[in-house]
């Protein structure tokens, strides 16, 4: 399959400045049956006529693995809304790549599951909005939502594909961390993933409706701790708490341009999911460049590796190494320039101002919830 596929004329080895990605997170598409009001694809959604071909998609896969990277995530919007996603699965497995879906759930049946496993799909992970099908299909936005998801799983099971449940928590559905836990068991998942919004794309028009409180937070850190301890050796939870109620930023990324990198649907080349709301970033597409001079020589990929481009703030901070500055995209919507340091960082000047927002946003509100491309 492999000396089938496609590879750029100007797929040139360079010498790498930085090692290559590990991870590459392929969006094949934006279309989604479900509109989640946390999503952090673009408001500006792609068409279905722009997305990358078949043997585009295969071709770029192709040149994923020879630049090195791993693991290849499928994702979305919903991937299983592409025809040929079996076909494009065996593409990247014949590569040697380890394949996650990334998925919803809705769209796959038995019979693609099983086609699924045959065409070497290494791994799921199904979201989960909610724990029951009111509160799961209410924030979806889809009726009938949940019902596929537990039908999803139990098909992953039986073809013996192994599962993380994916939950981001918000203030909607925080205080149903513990039955996500139990119902991570109950559907025999290896790994539960609990991540906190983040505030991009349509989340960060939910604002209002989606920032948890404090009390929310706290009572979610000792639930996961508590989970974690019962279930040790059964279930892996991963946590990625509110950085908006912690001291510090997280490493997003694991770094601007370290670890891994995404390919939007129409074949843009991405540091990051939300990297596009950097005005100042231009993007270079698999169209017109070969991957490996997009990572090792793109301008976007480079503007914030190293410490260079870090304020001084950051540059004199013995944390530098650990976070990197923060989220360059949280900085540029919090504090209008990518180059700050991360507004959620104790020592930026501008994490009062941010701390008082926070608890204004948390209060309760009527404000209805915006539906991703209901907009
Ligand atoms: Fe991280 Fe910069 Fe804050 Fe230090 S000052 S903790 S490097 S964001
Ligand atoms: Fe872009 Fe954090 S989401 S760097």
């Amino acid at each position: 399959m492999s000396d089938t596929i496609a590879r750029p004329a100007d797929t040139v080895r360079t010498l790498p400045r930085v090692p290559p990605p590990m991870a590459m997170l392929a969006e094949l598409t934006h279309r989604c049956p479900l509109a989640c009001p946390y999503c952090s694809n673009p408001i500006a959604l792609t068409q279905a006529k722009e997305e990358l071909s078949t043997e585009e998609w295969t071709g770029v896969f192709a040149q994923a693995a020879d630049l090195g990277v791993l693991h290849l995530h499928l994702s979305g919007g919903e991937p299983a809304a592409r025809r040929d996603l079996v076909e494009l699965t065996q593409a990247a497995s014949s590569l040697g790549l380890y394949t996650n879906l990334i998925t919803s759930g809705v769209g796959l049946t038995e019979a693609r599951m099983n086609s699924l496993a045959d065409a070497g799909l290494d791994h799921i992970q199904l979201s989960i909005q909610g724990v029951s099908p009111e509160s799961a299909d209410r924030i979806g936005g889809y009726k009938g939502g949940y019902e596929r998801k537990m039908a999803v799983a139990g098909w992953a099971a039986d073809a013996a594909i192994p599962l993380t449940l994916n939950a981001v928590c918000h203030r909607q559905n925080m205080g149903e961390i513990d039955e996500m836990i139990e119902l991570a068991i109950r559907l025999k998942a290896r790994r539960i993933e609990v991540a906190t919004v983040q505030f991009h794309g349509w989340a960060e028009r939910n604002k209002q409706v989606l920032m948890p409180t404090r009390e929310q937070v706290e009572r979610a850190t000792r639930a996961v701790a508590e989970a974690r301890e019962k279930y040790q050796g059964i279930l892996v939870i991963d946590y990625v708490p509110a950085d908006y109620y912690s001291k510090y930023p997280k490493a997003c990324m694991g770094g601007w341009g370290r670890v891994g990198l995404n390919v939007t649907p129409s074949g843009r080349v991405l540091p990051c999911h939300a990297a596009e709301t950097i005005p100042s970033l231009s993007f270079e597409n698999v169209r017109e460049k070969s991957l490996s001079s997009i990572w090792y020589e793109g301008d976007a990929f480079n503007a914030y590796r190293g410490e260079d481009w870090m304020p001084e703030l950051c540059r004199s901070c013995e944390r530098k190494k650990v976070d990197f500055g923060g989220c360059r995209c949280q900085a540029m919507a919090l504090a209008g320039d990518a180059s700050a340091t991360d507004p959620v960082c104790i020592r930026s000047p501008l994490r009062d101002r941010l701390t008082l927002e926070v608890e204004q946003l948390s209060a309760p509100s009527v404000v209805a919830m915006n539906y991703r491309g209901r907009a």
